[in-house]
């Protein structure tokens, strides 16, 4: 399994903190916020590792984190030129994948559980992880039938569907990179991450977990101050980068 963070874009919500830098750089309490997803890529058990940034701080997250030797791993780095979506990351990432299968995880996306054996057991199709949240008007939803199996996948919903909220962790097999190079732009002009899922959903080969511990898209300044928080309180422990 290789890993992909996708840490571009241009973390509009956070201005003026993001005028001068990458969002996914700003700290979160005593590590920079990209520290915490490559974490749990590393803690399980994740060794290749592609991130994916916006051209503007490529520099900066090179001379941050660099080989990645130090934490035991390979970093390799590609840039976006605009965020056009987050399925783009593999298209970006063809060479990288290689015929293997792989994980995404979002660069502002912080969790508190540990993925080692989903990520182990993965083999083909795809797996989503989910959460049960106030706002899921913020997320894409799954909608799940009385056997709790899959239903209905919509990018931020406008009417209520469901409460659980697609996180920023996935798992696709080697096939995602012909997937997204036929996906169309959504109306607004991105690849939307959630026709991967539902191509997946109608073949009948995607999967869904709950995401048991915590989980923050540290993507606004409520949100980031929750992850500031959580990064204090219950993450420190189990860093280990
Ligand atoms: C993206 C995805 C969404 C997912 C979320 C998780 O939204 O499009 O499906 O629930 O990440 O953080 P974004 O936060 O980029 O708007």
């Amino acid at each position: 399994m290789r890993g992909i963070i996708l840490s571009g874009g241009l973390g509009t919500r956070l201005r003026p903190c993001t005028t001068v830098t990458s969002k996914q750089l700003l700290p979160v309490y005593n590590r920079p916020m990209i520290y915490y997803p490559l974490n749990t890529l590393i803690s399980a058990g994740i060794k290749e590792i592609l991130i994916i940034v916006a051209p503007e701080h490529s520099g900066d997250y090179l001379n941050l984190l660099g080989s990645g030797r130090q934490f035991g791993v390979k970093l390799t780095y590609e840039i976006q030129d605009e965020p056009r979506g987050l399925p783009e990351a593999f298209i970006i990432g063809e060479n990288f994948i290689d015929e293997e299968n792989v994980a995404l995880i979002l660069g502002d996306n912080i969790f508190s559980d540990d993925f080692s054996k989903e990520i182990k057991n993965f083999k083909q199709g795809a797996r989503i992880f989910v959460k049960k949240v106030p706002d899921p008007e913020r997320s894409g939803v799954v909608k799940f039938d009385e056997n709790f199996k899959a239903e209905k996948i919509v990018e931020k919903p406008k009417e209520w569907l469901s409460d659980y909220a697609i996180c920023g962790l996935y798992l696709y097999d080697k096939r995602v990179v012909e997937i997204t190079k036929k996906l169309k732009p959504s109306a607004r002009g991105e690849l939307e991450i959630v026709d991967l899922h539902n191509w997946y959903l109608a073949k009948n080969e995607l999967e869904v977990s709950l995401v048991k511990g915590e989980w923050i898209d540290a993507g606004t300044f409520d949100s980031l101050l929750k992850a500031q928080n959580l990064a204090k309180e219950k993450l420190q422990d189990q860093l280990i980068i």
